[in-house]
This record gives structure tokens, sequence and C-alpha cells, in this order.
């Protein structure tokens, strides 16, 4: 494959000490208008939940091993029966779920425990997962566009194994894709989220994911289920573009992004999809050969022109779990970094890297930490960038006070919402617990007292 590096506009211009400065300016003005816990008692609730996950390998590991399972799961009754399973296996069940040893034996022990952790999963479901359908979704939709940030919509499904449930899968996007783009079109115009310097930027975006498009994903032959996806997604490129929808194609684990690529890429480049729709992909900063997939696809942008720049959505993974299991088992080297400050200044450099391809391609920045997002805004307005120029992504139920903070500093945020059932939803929601936000997240940090400067100094 060509090593070839694109040329880009000379804004080298910013030095690492302006970036610096500037990033803790912006760092710290984001931090000051985030909301209060007081003002949402519910968000408090869930990341108390999420906290205890995150203290907890075990609990973790046993997730893991439930989420792994999840495509063959078929209803409600069935996950509460695997989780069962999964957390009884567990020495001690985690601390704010236990009942005294004395009133029970284990067996009612490892019940009430699985009944708890239903009931948590539940709860947790319907703060990250606003309604069933899209129809069912469209008011809550609304209000987070009357708040003041642009929503995608994520239809929740993934690994499919039968081609049927692929094709229903394509059906339920087609219309997600006709629901947003008939609704949105009387929302209320908002200059920041409909225009960047690059031009207008579509209201209606769906998110999809290609596991879900095609049974035929095999990493050894990606080529397979690249032809059997493209059957399904051309079809909802072309939707897109009649109903001027941006179609955004998720990444998943590692060893089905060359089939993604090619995918997307592929795609992309017939004549048929030259002046739309605006589509874009994911890059994983966690990925040690992210930096090449970058220079890949900006390689490809430059000799694709496109009346609507590709968006890179750039985020640091979900995946990780997966990938360093999946690793260890095989006795391979993991795909992904597994120090964290090596991935954040991997983020932050190809941060730079995509602010620079400004008009080539659109960056959308998938994070929730405040030092990733300070830095990137920083960068984009140290080299000539405005607010619109930058879509910062968070995700429904995790990234509500990043994004109120945002929103009121007059940033352009993009709320990732999924729409689907419990079932659908269960590997999202795994991966979501997985994340371990705890460590990371600024609120957390700061509810640890540890001090903005900390928060905001470089990895
Ligand atoms: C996920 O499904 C948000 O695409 C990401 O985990």
């Amino acid at each position: 494959m060509s090593e070839r590096r694109v040329a880009l506009n000379p804004s080298g211009a910013a030095s690492a000490p302006e970036i610096e400065a500037a990033t803790l300016r912006i760092g710290k003005q984001i931090a000051r208008a985030y909301p209060s816990g007081f003002r949402h008692p519910g968000r408090m609730l869930d990341r108390r939940a999420i906290l205890l996950v995150s203290a907890r390998p075990d609990v973790q590991a046993a997730l893991f091993r439930f989420v792994d399972a999840t495509p063959a799961y078929r209803s409600p009754q069935d996950v509460a029966d695997h989780l069962t399973a999964y957390l009884g296996d567990l020495d001690e069940a985690p601390r704010s779920l236990r009942v005294p040893e004395a009133l029970c034996g284990r067996e009612v022990g490892v019940r009430l425990v699985a009944g708890a952790a239903s009931s948590a999963v539940n709860r947790m479901a319907r703060r990250f997962i606003h309604g069933r359908s899209p129809r069912e979704a469209l008011g809550h939709l609304r209000d987070v566009w009357d708040s003041g940030a642009g929503v995608s919509l994520d239809l929740l499904g993934e690994a499919t194994v039968t081609a049927g449930e692929a094709d229903h899968y394509a059906e339920r996007s087609a219309d997600a894709i006709d629901v947003l783009a008939a609704a949105t079109r009387d929302w209320p115009g908002r200059p920041l989220l409909d225009r960047d310097s690059s031009g207008p930027v579509a209201r209606a975006n769906v998110s999809v994911k290609v596991s879900a498009l095609t049974p035929l994903m095999r990493p050894n032959m990606p080529e397979r289920g690249r032809d059997d996806a493209a059957t399904r997604l051309r079809p909802l490129l072309r939707r897109a573009r009649d109903t001027g929808a941006h179609l955004h194609v998720d990444m998943e684990s590692f060893d089905t992004l060359e089939t993604t690529l090619q995918l997307v890429l592929g795609l992309l480049a017939d004549d048929e999809f030259r002046e739309g729709p605006s589509a874009g992909l994911v890059v994983q900063a966690y990925l040690r050969n992210s930096p090449q997939l970058v220079e890949r696809i900006l390689a490809w942008a430059e000799d694709h022109p496109r009346s609507q720049p590709l968006t890179v959505r750039l985020v640091k993974g979900a995946y990780w779990d997966h990938e360093v299991a999946q690793a260890r088992q095989r006795g391979w080297i993991p795909q992904v970094f597994t120090d964290k400050a090596e991935c954040d200044r991997n983020f932050e450099f190809l941060t730079r890297r995509l602010v620079d391809a400004r008009g080539l391609v659109r960056l959308a920045l998938g994070s929730h930490n405040l030092r990733s997002v300070a830095h990137a805004l920083a960068y984009n307005e140290l080299t000539g960038g405005t607010n619109a120029d930058i879509e910062i992504q968070v995700l429904q139920g995790l990234g509500d006070d990043l994004r109120d903070a945002l929103t009121s500093e007059r940033l352009r945020v993009r709320v990732y919402c999924p729409v689907g059932d419990l079932v659908e939803g269960m590997a999202y929601l795994v991966r979501r617990l997985l994340e371990n936000t705890a460590s990371s997240s600024f609120l957390h940090t700061n509810q640890r007292g540890v001090p903005i400067d900390a928060v905001l100094r470089a990895p």
C-alpha cells in the first residue's frame, strides 16, 4: 500500500506553547460552564453505577463475557437469564448490591444481585436509549436541537447472523433516514449547526454499523463482507442523498476495519455519490496503525473531491476490552495502545492532522475528555478555524454535562442517540459501562478533587 502523505495547508504557525496556553484557556472556560450536579440528580445516580462497575474488574470481566454472547440473545428474558448466570459466577457481589449473609443462602443472594443488576441495566437503558423507533425518539431529538445541539441517530443492533436480520436492519435504517429528514426540515434554523466553512451541514444524521448490514464479516475475507454489505449500503446512500441526510458508518472491532474502510471508500468513489450524500467514517485513535489510516483516508479524499467533504469522526475507540482479550487468546500483540497516555497523545496528533486537512475532510471529535476536546478547539482556533468547523460528538446519557457546557459556550455539538430495544442495545450498553468513563471524565476527576490544571495537563 502506498505510504503517501498528503501535503496540507501550512498551518504549522501554532507552536506547542501556544497550543498549551490556548488549551488551558478554553478548557477552563468550558469547565466553568459545566452544570452543577445539583441540577441533575438523575445523572449523579448513573455516575455512581458507572463508578461501581469501573472499580470492579471481576464485574467488568463478567459483563464482558456476557456481551460477547449477545448475538445469541433473543428476548429480554434471555438477557436477564444470561446476566444472572454471568454475575452468579462472581465470588462476591458488588458491595452496594450485597445482602447480609445471615438473611439468605447463596442462591437467594445471587438472585437478588441479578435482580438488582437487571433493574440497574433497565435504568441505564432508559437513560441511554430514548425510544424504540426513530418516530418514538423524535420528541427527544427535537429537545436536543432546542438545547442547541445536533443529533445523530444510531439504530441499535449489530453482529447480525442471518441475511434476513441484515435486511431488516437496512429497512430500519432507510426508515430512520426518511423520518429524520422529514422531521428536521421544520426545525428552527441554527446557524452554528447548519453550516461550517465547507458549506451546509445536514441536520438529519444517521449512524449505521456494517456488522449489522451483513452476516458475512470475516477478517480473512474482507471482500465477501464488503460486497454483501454494499448491496444494502448503496440504497441507503442513495436514500440519504435524495433526502439531504448525512450517513455515517461506524467503526467496530479491528477485524472488521478493512471491510468497513473498503466498503465506504469504494462506494463513495462511485460517480453517483460525488455530489452527495454527506457521509462519513470513523478513525479509532487507540489503534496503533491509526496514523497510517488517516493518511490513507486523506489521500483518498484528495483523489476524490466531493461537493460535501467526507466527515471523519475521530474517537479513542470503544472495543478496547474486546481487542485486548482477543489478542491475548491468540497470543498476539494487541492492535490497540495499552497505555492511556500514549493513546491520548495519538488522539491529539491525529486531531491536529485532521484540523490541518480542513476543507479536504470535516472533523467530528467523539470524546468526553475535557483535555482532548479543549486541545482540538484550541488548535482549530489557532489555525484559523471557526467554532462551526469542529463538531464535538457526545453520547446520549454519558456526555450530557459536556454537551450543556459546550452549547452554553456556543460550540458545535452533536449528540449520538441510540434507538431500539433492550435486546438490540445490550452490546452497546455494556460497551458504555466498560469504557471506564470514571477515570477520564472531567466530572469524576473533579469530584475526586483533581485540580483543573491537572485535568488539562498534556498527556
Ligand atoms: C459504539 O457503538 C459509539 O459507535 C460507538 O460503541
